[in-house]
């Protein structure tokens, strides 16, 4: 095992984001644990500049600045990455965008903090192959990763029967399924339990965010996908769970703060003190869980299709998604198309020969330029909303 500083120095990708944000209130709090080496954000010049000020010691870098080369950018974000002075790089850019620097850390044999479950929907299999060559490490960041991480720990792993992942159901758990068609976005982005980031948050509506985290799970702790299950758990309390060959499961719990568990990749192996108060269990009322319906939310079964199928198939669902989410908030896309629009690409898409970085690539660029393709110049969807 590698040994850890006491005092980590971060390079935090996506700086300016929901996630980047509360691992800047944490190096606050934790000023002897924790420290900013570098801060990268895309392009939000301003919000990124404010960092800066806060954080004047730490490097600062967009990746798509407004009057600069993009791959001068994208090679001063590898040379980071790659920087001897980071103990741990934090990965919390949204989306796909977050896969070269990944790759880039990995092999430079950096332990990560991973937020960005994108990267390991689209290229499960290369991430873990890099981390096998050059002994790297991924903390998982997401909650429900992080329950199931925790609930290991000084487990052996024949004594795991499944995963149960658990989810909230998001704002349309008891919404009329036929009124789906009318979701605002305002309302999607409703989410009654977690302040999240837009994408993730309507990925959380459709539960899409599920059905990308059982593949995320199957990648992080090498699970075959029918012993990962999903259970729906409205209050958000039980993060996740295990159950184990004996018949025990083991549940993590905490209030629905994702400084929880980012506190837990950013300390690990040791806990920070006081990072949130812990549920009161006495008056927290009644916890339930429920079976997922999927009718409500056809994401999750497709996600794990999709896993199952491998290939590139999860890199086509998840830019797929991305393109349908992105246009959706754009008001160019209905919400109840955005898991059809997914479908249709997955169907369509021709089969890759084999798994590189660049057939990633291309199928990830072909699965936007298809979903993209259904709305016409007006942002009209072609196929189903008349002119
Ligand atoms: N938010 C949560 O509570 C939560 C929980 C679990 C998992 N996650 C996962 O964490 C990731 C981030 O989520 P979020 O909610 O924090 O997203 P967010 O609020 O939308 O923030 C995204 C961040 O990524 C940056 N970015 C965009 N393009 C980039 C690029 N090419 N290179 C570097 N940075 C780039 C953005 O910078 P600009 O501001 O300049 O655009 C911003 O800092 C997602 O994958 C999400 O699924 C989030």
């Amino acid at each position: 095992m590698k040994s850890r500083p006491s005092l980590r120095r971060l390079a935090l990708l996506g700086a300016t984001g929901s996630i980047g944000r509360q691992v800047c209130d944490l190096v606050e709090r934790y000023p002897s644990r924790l420290a900013l080496h570098a801060l990268v954000a895309g392009s939000d010049a301003a919000a990124l500049e404010a960092l800066a000020r806060r954080y004047p010691e730490a490097h600062a870098l967009l990746a798509h600045p407004a009057a600069d080369d993009p791959d001068r950018a994208a090679r001063a974000i590898d040379d980071l990455m790659r920087d001897p002075e980071v103990d741990l790089v934090v990965i919390a850019a949204a989306g796909s965008a977050a896969l070269a620097p990944t790759l880039a850390a990995l092999e430079a044999g950096k332990d990560i903090a991973l937020a960005t479950k994108e990267v390991l929907v689209m290229a499960g299999e290369l991430v873990r192959e890099r981390m096998r060559r050059h002994g790297s490490q991924i903390f998982p960041i997401d909650s429900e990763h992080s329950a199931i991480w925790q609930c290991l720990w000084g487990e052996k792993e024949r004594a795991v029967r499944r995963l149960i992942l658990t989810g909230s159901g998001g704002p349309f758990l008891r919404r009329p399924l036929e009124t789906f068609g009318s979701v605002t976005i305002a309302e999607a982005l409703a989410h009654p339990r977690w302040k999240m980031g837009p994408k993730i948050t309507v990925d959380s509506a459709t539960m899409m965010n599920k059905g990308l985290e059982v593949i995320e799970a199957h990648f992080l702790f090498d699970v075959p996908y029918q012993a990962i299950d999903v259970v729906v758990h409205p209050q958000s309390v039980v993060h996740s769970m295990v159950e184990f060959v004996d018949g025990s499961i083991k549940a993590q719990l905490g209030i629905p703060d994702m400084h929880l568990p980012i506190a837990v990749a950013l300390g690990f192996p040791e806990r920070l003190e006081g990072v949130t108060t812990a549920p009161d269990l006495a008056t927290l009322g009644q916890l339930s869980f429920e079976a997922l319906d999927l009718e409500r939310y056809p994401a999750v079964a497709l996600a794990r299709e999709a896993g199952e199928r491998g290939g590139t198939a999860p890199a086509v669902l998840n830019a797929a998604n991305e393109e349908a989410v992105a246009l959706f908030l754009k008001g160019q896309r209905r919400f109840d198309d955005i898991v059809p629009s997914v479908r249709r690409a997955m169907e369509a898409a021709p089969p890759a020969r084999e798994l590189t970085l660049s057939a990633l690539v291309e199928a990830d660029r072909w699965a936007r330029a298809r979903v993209r393709a259904s709305v016409d110049g007006a942002g009209r969807l072609r196929s189903k909303l008349p002119a």
